[in-house]
């Protein structure tokens, strides 16, 4: 298999915290992102998830183990060694609502990223790059709050492509969607990577939402990955407990299936016996899905 392009190895990430009671909350964590491809990242709400993609973007603390890039570490590395990444590893962050600036036009909400970097492009990169995520070139001069959030989620993307990024890390990009927006962005982030062969880190609490477009997921609990493989095999027949109990909070679209797994997870959580899995009682995450949306 040829060298991966992200390579985490035995990565613990630890705050420090008042009186020297830090706290560890990632442990040991090794995975690999080969070029091109989609690794996604599933775990409840406060699995971590968050923590390993913002120390892959040198923002959490590496106390232990390594993060490669291309090869070469990147953790723990000077401030100046990591900016020159910064067109390499790009993000797209969950709330569409914060994470644009409000008081700045498209077009320069885009054009940011690639100025910073020194980059050549102007008004008709930015026009490229509104047309490949599909917003109409007059979307460059309005301001994020005259779009809905599927549209801008889609400026998001526009940005993180803007240099042309080898990664993206997807942290929860369509969790503050609904559920027919969810997928159309997962399309276009599908329809992308086939464009430019980016590959992505795609963060998501909902196992049901990565299965589409993941060619491999690894599942995370406590900080720790307890579950890793090829999508399908992950998503339809996981080996861990806590990987099915992640199945079953899933919310499905088809009212059948949703009843099927309401009566599941009572079941699981009266003790008696679960249709299709056997999850213990209080093993897995909240199985109630409005608690455990990550939101
Ligand atoms: N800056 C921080 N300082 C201390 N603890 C943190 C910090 N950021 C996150 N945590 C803790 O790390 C754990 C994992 O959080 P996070 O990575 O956000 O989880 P997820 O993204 O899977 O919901 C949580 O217990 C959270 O409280
Ligand atoms: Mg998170």
């Amino acid at each position: 298999m040829a060298e991966p392009i992200l390579e985490l190895d035995g990565l613990d990430v630890t705050f420090p915290g008042r009186r020297g009671h830090s706290t560890t909350v990632v442990h040991g964590v090794s995975l690999r992102l080969q070029a091109g491809e989609t690794l996604s990242l599933v775990g409840e709400s406060g699995s971590g998830k968050t923590t390993i993609g913002r120390a892959i973007l040198g923002l959490a603390p590496v106390s232990r183990g390594t993060i490669r890039f291309r090869g070469k570490v990147i953790s723990n590395v000077p401030r100046r060694e990591r900016r020159a990444l910064a067109r390499d590893i790009q993000v797209v962050f969950q709330d569409p609502y914060s994470s644009l600036n409000p008081s700045m036009r498209v077009e320069d909400i885009i054009v940011e990223p690639m100025a910073a970097a020194g980059a050549a492009g102007g008004r008709q990169r930015v026009r490229e790059l509104l047309d490949s995520v599909g917003l109409p070139s007059d979307a460059a001069h309005r301001y994020p709050r005259e779009f809905s959030g599927g549209q801008r989620q889609r400026v998001a993307i526009a940005r993180a492509l803007a240099l042309d990024p080898s990664v993206i890390i997807c942290d929860e990009p369509t969790s503050a969607l609904d559920v027919t927006t969810q997928a159309k962005v997962l399309t276009l982030l599908a329809d992308l990577q086939k464009a430019t062969g980016v590959a992505y880190l795609f963060i998501s609490h909902d196992l049901g939402v990565v299965n589409s477009i993941s060619d491999r997921i690894a599942v995370l609990k406590d900080g720790r990955i307890v579950e890793v493989g090829p999508a399908r095999q992950v998503a339809f027949s996981p080996s861990e407990e806590y990987t099915r109990a992640l199945q079953m909070a899933a919310p499905v679209a088809d009212p059948a299936k949703q009843r099927q797994r309401r009566l599941a997870r009572a079941a699981a959580r009266s003790g008696g016996p679960t249709p299709g899995a056997n999850t213990e009682p209080n093993a897995g995450p909240n199985a109630d899905p409005d608690k455990s949306a990550d939101r």
